[in-house]
């Protein structure tokens, strides 16, 4: 899609104008106000098989809800911060959502005149040669299967990532640390969890853009708990490990019963 009617603007006048040029498309403006929650916005939704769009965050888990409540399939861009919603969540343990293909930089972005200066690992020239300027901070939410999610994750065993790790954090220790108050180690980069650990480990939120449900079950969130309070007990405090700062919130895992 681009300025198609030339009037210096990219906007629904040129979505319309490219839907109307195939003569198989239907079109007609709504007749309300275009909030997903109307009568006339849920009619629509029932007629559909695929969702694909881009919703309001700060409606986000309505949003969600309401294409669970109809049992769509969908592909809708969310912030990284989304997985920790409870909401969220729970449908990403129970696998009934999962991240689509690519995450931050790879799923978005603006192009940007010639004269901006592009810096930082989140600026790119692509293959038009458009300069882009990238979020660091969306990912695909969906329940479409696709095939990146059943490739295992490539990994080292324990005793090889102590020896060979490419992470300082990682490399030459004794042993990866264990938290002081949850019985798990933690693995602070996705491609340093050991393939041969059976317990469980807290690893950074991003895994889930690499998990496989054949290969990791997923436990529990940091800081939030939910399994566990959901089992009525207490919520546990942060993760800690003495003398360090809290870890970033971390997705526990552990490796599935499932053997691949
Ligand atoms: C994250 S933006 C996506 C914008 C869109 N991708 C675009 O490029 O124009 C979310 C959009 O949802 C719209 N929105 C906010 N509340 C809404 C509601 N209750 N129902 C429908 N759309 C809503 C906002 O106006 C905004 O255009």
């Amino acid at each position: 899609m681009h300025d198609i009617d030339g009037d210096g603007e990219f906007d629904l006048k040129d979505v319309a104008k490219q839907l109307k040029a195939n003569k198989h498309n239907e079109w007609a403006p709504l007749e309300k106000n275009g909030d997903f929650r109307s009568p006339e916005c849920v009619e629509l939704l029932k007629k559909s098989d695929i969702v694909i769009t881009n919703p309001p965050f700060s409606l986000f888990r309505e949003y969600v809800k309401q294409l669970f409540d109809y049992d769509k399939k969908f592909l809708i861009i969310g912030n990284i911060n989304c997985l920790t919603y409870r909401e969220i969540f729970q449908k990403v343990k129970k696998n009934k959502a999962w991240l689509g293909n690519g995450m931050g930089r790879w799923i978005s972005g603006f192009i940007v005149p010639k004269s901006y200066e592009l810096y930082g690992s989140e600026a790119r020239i692509d293959k038009n040669g458009d300069r882009i300027v990238a979020t660091n901070n969306c990912l695909w939410l969906t329940n479409l299967d696709h095939g990146r999610r059943h490739q295992p994750l490539p990994l080292m065993t324990m005793a090889e990532n102590l020896k060979y790790s490419k992470h300082k954090e990682i490399k030459d220790k004794k042993e990866y640390p264990k938290y002081d108050n949850y019985d798990a180690i933690e693995v602070p980069f996705t491609d340093a969890i050991p393939s041969d650990y059976k317990g469980v480990m807290g690893v950074p939120i991003t895994f889930l853009d690499k998990y496989n449900p054949e290969q990791f079950e997923i436990i529990d969130i940091n800081p939030h708990f939910f399994t566990i309070v959901e089992k009525g007990l207490p919520k546990p405090p942060q993760l800690k490990i003495a003398g360090r700062n809290d870890p970033y919130a971390r997705i526990l895992i552990k490796k599935s019963r499932k053997i691949i």
